[in-house]
């Protein structure tokens, strides 16, 4: 198991990443990402073209969340690493106006373009705060569903994240979650890499 020095060497890498990438995430991945990926991953067509363009700018989901099952108006959804905010747009509007979605994520800088993209998409029932996975800001049974899109694979504490959301989500509450799964084993160079962590 990774030393506490060793996760806060990884998170200082996966910060540095993903502050970057809130900047423009063109050419800084090597899957599809922005609109392109959106639309590869089979993501509601409504929602993409209901999408301001910004939302797509810093967009780099590895699934979609969404396509695992319904999400219904007045529910309460928890998205965990969040970055530039389609997922929250995308479940701000299944919720509609009685609901609420919250966002978190590890880098301030995405953190932030969230929050712009959101306030200019004109949802007003959200909210992003900057916290890590392993420790969600927020009381037990709080959620009806929590989303994640890419996070459990930039994690190097995922059992300590897997207790975190479940213990956020209600009882008999759903979890929605798209990442990375390797059919073999990690090479030992590559887990010893930050870059390695933070792709
Ligand atoms: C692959 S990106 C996906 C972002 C977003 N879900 C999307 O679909 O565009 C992963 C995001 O998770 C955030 N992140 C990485 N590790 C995290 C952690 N331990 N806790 C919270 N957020 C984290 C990163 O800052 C980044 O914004």
């Amino acid at each position: 198991m990774a030393s506490e020095r060793d996760v806060e060497a990884i998170q200082q890498g996966v910060r540095q990443k993903y502050a970057a990438v809130a900047e423009g995430v063109a050419g800084r991945f090597a899957y599809t990402t922005g609109r392109a990926g959106a639309e590869v991953l089979g993501y509601d067509a409504d929602h993409l073209v209901a999408a301001p363009e910004p939302l797509f700018d810093a967009y780099c989901g590895v699934g979609n969340p969404f396509a695992l099952g319904e999400i219904r108006p007045g529910e309460s959804v928890l998205d965990v690493g969040c970055g530039g905010g389609l997922d929250l747009f995308v479940a701000a509007r299944l919720v509609g106006p009685g609901g609420r979605v919250c966002g978190i994520d590890l880098t301030p800088e995405m953190a932030a373009r969230a929050r712009t993209n959101l306030a200019a998409a004109g949802i007003g029932h959200a909210e992003v705060r900057v916290a890590a996975a392993k420790a969600i800001p927020y009381p037990d049974g709080r959620f009806d569903v929590v989303t994640s899109n890419g996070l459990l694979n930039l994690s190097p504490r995922k059992e300590a994240v897997f207790r975190e959301l479940h213990r956020v989500l209600r009882p008999g509450g759903r979890l929605h979650l798209a990442d990375i799964c390797l059919a073999d084993g990690v090479p030992s160079v590559d887990t010893c890499s930050i870059d390695a962590w933070s792709q």
